[in-house]
Order: C-alpha cells, then structure tokens, then sequence
C-alpha cells in the first residue's frame, strides 16, 4: 500500500503526500495494526516536519479512509493516538486540528529554517570592495568551465594537490610575468582562495606560523586584515603614509611589511620608485620579508603600468594576487608568489589536500587565461571603469569643485579629501540619502592618531560596485551631501 491522500490534501488546503509503504519502515504495514501504526507515523512525521502547520484541519475519518483505502477506524485510532500524544487536538464542532504547541518541537526539530528577512540594501552603493556585479562575465566563465571539465583527467576528482593545479600555476607564471612584472616559476605558486586566507596561511600558528610578527602596515588599510592578524597573535605597526606612499624609512625592527604598492588602499597613490628600492634594502639588511597586496593593479588608466615590487627581487617578496576585484570576490581563488626559502613551510600550512580552492575553479581559471578570455575581461572593465572614473571627476568638477579627488590613477574606488572635521557628518548624511560608503576613519590603523600621523578626513567612494544603469543616479546623490567649498 502506497497511497498519498492527494484528494484530502487538496480538501484540507495542504500539499501532503504520505507514504505508507512497507518500504516506509513500519513493520507489517499491510496488517490492520501495521496501516494504522504508518499512517500515525506518517502524520506525525507531517506535523513535525512542517508539511502540516499549527492549525491545520485534517480531513475527516471517511474521506481520509477512503483516499487511502483503509478502514475508517484504522483513521479514528490514528487521530486518537496523535491527540493524544499532543500533536493533534480534537474539539467538537471544529474537527481535528494540527495542535499549535506542536510549532516549537517543529521548529526545533526539523523544518528547514527560514531564511531571515532581507536586509533592504541601500538605494546607492558606494561602498568599495566589489566590482560590478552585473559584469562578471558568465558565458565566458561558463565556456571555460566547460572545456576545462571535458578536458580534465580523472586523477582531477581526487584529493587536490595544496599547491595547486599545475595548469594554473603555468598559466599564472605566464600572465603574471607579462602583466604585473612578477620573476617567477610555476613551483613557486600556491594557490590559495584569496588575500585573506594567504595572510592566514602565513602568519597562523596552527600553520605552523611561516612569518612572524611584527608586522609594519601602511597606517591606512582594509581593519578585516588588521582583525585577523590580529586574532593570529600578530602584532601591527603603523607606517605613516604621505604622497610618495608609506614611509619606508620607519622600518625598523619588524620582521615583515605589508604593502600595497601599486595602488595604496585606501588613500590611492603607488609607492614612489625610491621607497620600492628602500624597503628592498631595508629586507636585504634586516632579513625582512616584504608582503605585497597587489590587490587591483590591473586596473591602471594612466599610461604608466605600476609593476610588481617582487620583481626587484623574487627572494625578499611574497606577491599575493587574487581575482577578487578582476573578477569576483565570489569566485575565491588567489595565488601567493613564494620566495623558494617559504614554498615547503607554506605548503605544510596548507595541508595535505587541497582544502580550501575547488580544482575545477582552478582549472577554470586556467583555460580563463589561456585563452585569452583573462585579459579581455579585464579590458573591458578597465574602460568600464575609467569611463565611472572620468563621471566621478567632471560631476565633482561641476557640483563640488572644491573637494579634491586622489587616487583616481587607478583602481576601482577614489578618496574625496573633505575639511578637517567634517567626515563623520557627510558619512551621516550620505546614510540619510540611501547612500552607502565609508569615511577614512573606517580604515584607519588604531595606532595611527598618534603624533606624525596626520589623520585625515575623506570618503572612500567604490565607483565599480553600482551596475551600470544605476551609477547616474548614484552620483547625483553623492554630490548632493558633499559640504560646499570654504
Ligand atoms: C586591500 C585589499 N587587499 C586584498 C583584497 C582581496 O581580498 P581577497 O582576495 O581575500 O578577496 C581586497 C579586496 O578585494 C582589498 O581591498
């Protein structure tokens, strides 16, 4: 017997199906003892897992006997037994009801949980972090996946190699030589899903701590890497920054230094030529390791390309890259060039297996770049961008001529430099109008107040995160809460 009362679910306003087999568990089901035992079952499995809700009318003996071809005592027994078990209640006049006290039990126990109400998002997203969303480039993502998996060997549904997909270190060597400048060699790649799993894989101690604090970082900088160095046991210092980029000159007895040369995040500017050639010197005489974050520097719209530090000497540098801001930070895949000396220390961190980057994304990523679809994505978003940037300037020129723009030489976000003091109330307005961005203090090392670090005021406006059709109107409302000039 297997009979769903699809007639009585349709009567009772719910879509139940029950399934009384003997499959269905319940010894000797086809005996009478044996139906009325499922179907008790059956109904209790409803109630608790949701398909009955508190309140329910259950169908009345007959028509539930006769939908299921059973005796309508079999029926009578089984509403009696769940009555009084608690699940179900029975009051004359109103029929047998799902109890409303079986809600928390259901609650608890079963029912897949509600997702939480959405958070109505802000009518304009300035917040930096995000490309735009609407761009990533799907047919061509989905064609390489596709030739990636028809190409895979089997060995790839194994356990993953923790350096990662030799493919992909080939095609990274490769783009990363002709693209950003980076010396190196497919054996000193790991890939890793992204800057921050990188610093976790270096500084952990559970990884074995491959690097050691302190560690010196640019005064200004993303506080979620700050909190998980932190959480790490790391200690940071603050390098002050000006226009040429972070003072280099204050590194004294660190172990390490974090930077993001080609583009400082947040304040904008590349590190200046002679500050690249001092903290190379500063790691040659100290033994120091230089961590570069070279989080955006494809993204560069003067005619300057920005290369990589690493390239001054692969032996003093780790490069870290990810597709974050290229692609997506959804995709989660990044890569860490190693000097040789870290390479075993770094894969010991990682593990046996390939724990954290899907070998398909991999592999994926790899025919993404061979093929040449890589820098074709990023060619288009760089006009993309430049063309938000170039918007950003002239509404700024027209409706906020006195708020000075930087770092708008590359990237995917700029800094609007306001008057001393006012940050906090243009932020408070800008969240007033639906506007979401934040202000420089957000970024800002909390030991960097202290005498020789200018603070400074200013919003930090993510021109890439809006989709294109709503970038207008974005900027309309952001010039509309800029303070007017002195
Ligand atoms: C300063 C900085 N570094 C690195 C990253 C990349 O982080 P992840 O690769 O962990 O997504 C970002 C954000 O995309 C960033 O803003």
């Amino acid at each position: 017997m297997a009979r769903s009362w699809v007639n009585s679910a349709e009567r009772i306003g719910a879509d139940l199906h029950l399934d009384l087999s003997e499959s269905s568990g319940v010894s000797g089901a086809s005996g009478p003892g044996g139906r009325r035992a499922a179907l008790t079952r059956g109904l209790r499995e409803a109630v608790r897992d949701g398909r009955l809700a508190p309140g329910t009318r259950l169908p009345p003996y007959r028509s539930l006997a006769a939908d299921l071809g059973i005796a309508r005592n079999t029926v009578a027994d089984a509403y009696a037994e769940l009555v009084a078990e608690g699940w179900l209640t029975a009051r004359q006049g109103s029929g047998t009801r799902v109890a409303e006290r079986a809600e928390p039990l259901r609650r608890a126990e079963r029912v897949p949980r509600k997702a939480p109400p959405r958070a109505r998002g802000p009518r304009h997203d300035l917040r930096q972090g995000t490309p735009d969303a609407s761009a990533f480039p799907r047919a061509a993502w989905l064609a390489s996946y596709r030739r990636a998996l028809q190409q895979a060997p089997n060995e790839v549904f194994g356990p993953g190699d923790p350096a990662g997909r030799i493919e992909l270190r080939e095609a990274l060597t490769e783009y990363l030589a002709r693209a950003r400048g980076v010396r190196t060699e497919p054996g000193r790649i790991v890939i890793c899903s992204g800057f921050a799993h990188a610093l976790r894989l270096l500084f952990s101690q559970e990884g074995g701590g491959v690097l050691r604090g302190p560690l010196a970082m640019e005064a200004y900088g993303l506080g979620f890497h700050r909190e998980l160095l932190a959480a790490a046991g790391v200690r940071t210092v603050p390098l002050p920054l000006d226009e040429d980029g972070a003072r280099v000159d204050r590194l004294a007895r660190e172990r390490a230094v974090l930077l993001t040369p080609a583009h400082q995040f947040p304040t904008g500017g590349p590190l200046h030529p002679e500050r690249r050639a001092a903290v190379i010197d500063w790691a040659r005489a100290r033994g120091g390791v230089v961590l570069e974050d070279d989080y955006d520097g494809e993204f560069r719209y003067d005619r300057k390309p920005v290369g990589a530090v690493q390239g001054l000497d692969p032996e003093r540098v780790i490069f870290i890259g990810s597709v974050s801001k290229s692609l997506s930070p959804a995709v989660r895949l990044g890569w860490m060039v190693l000097p040789e000396r870290f390479v075993g220390d770094v894969l010991a961190a990682k593990g046996e297996r390939e724990a954290w980057a899907s070998v398909l994304d991999q592999l994926s990523l790899a025919d993404f770049i061979v093929s040449g679809a890589y820098d074709r994505h990023v060619r288009r978003m760089r006009q993309r961008y430049r063309s938000r940037r170039d918007r950003l300037v002239s509404a700024l020129a027209a409706h906020a001529p006195d708020i000075e723009v930087t770092g708008v030489a590359a990237g995917l976000h700029a800094v609007l430099r306001l008057p001393p003091g006012s940050e906090r109330s243009v932020v408070k307005a800008a969240t007033w109008q639906g506007i979401a961005l934040e202000g420089l203090a957000e970024f800002r090392h909390p030991e960097a107040a202290e005498p020789g670090m200018p603070v400074r005021d200013g919003i930090v406006v993510g021109y890439a995160t809006p989709s294109e059709h709503a970038y207008g109107a974005a900027l309309e409302a952001l010039c509309g809460v800029l303070p007017p000039g002195p």
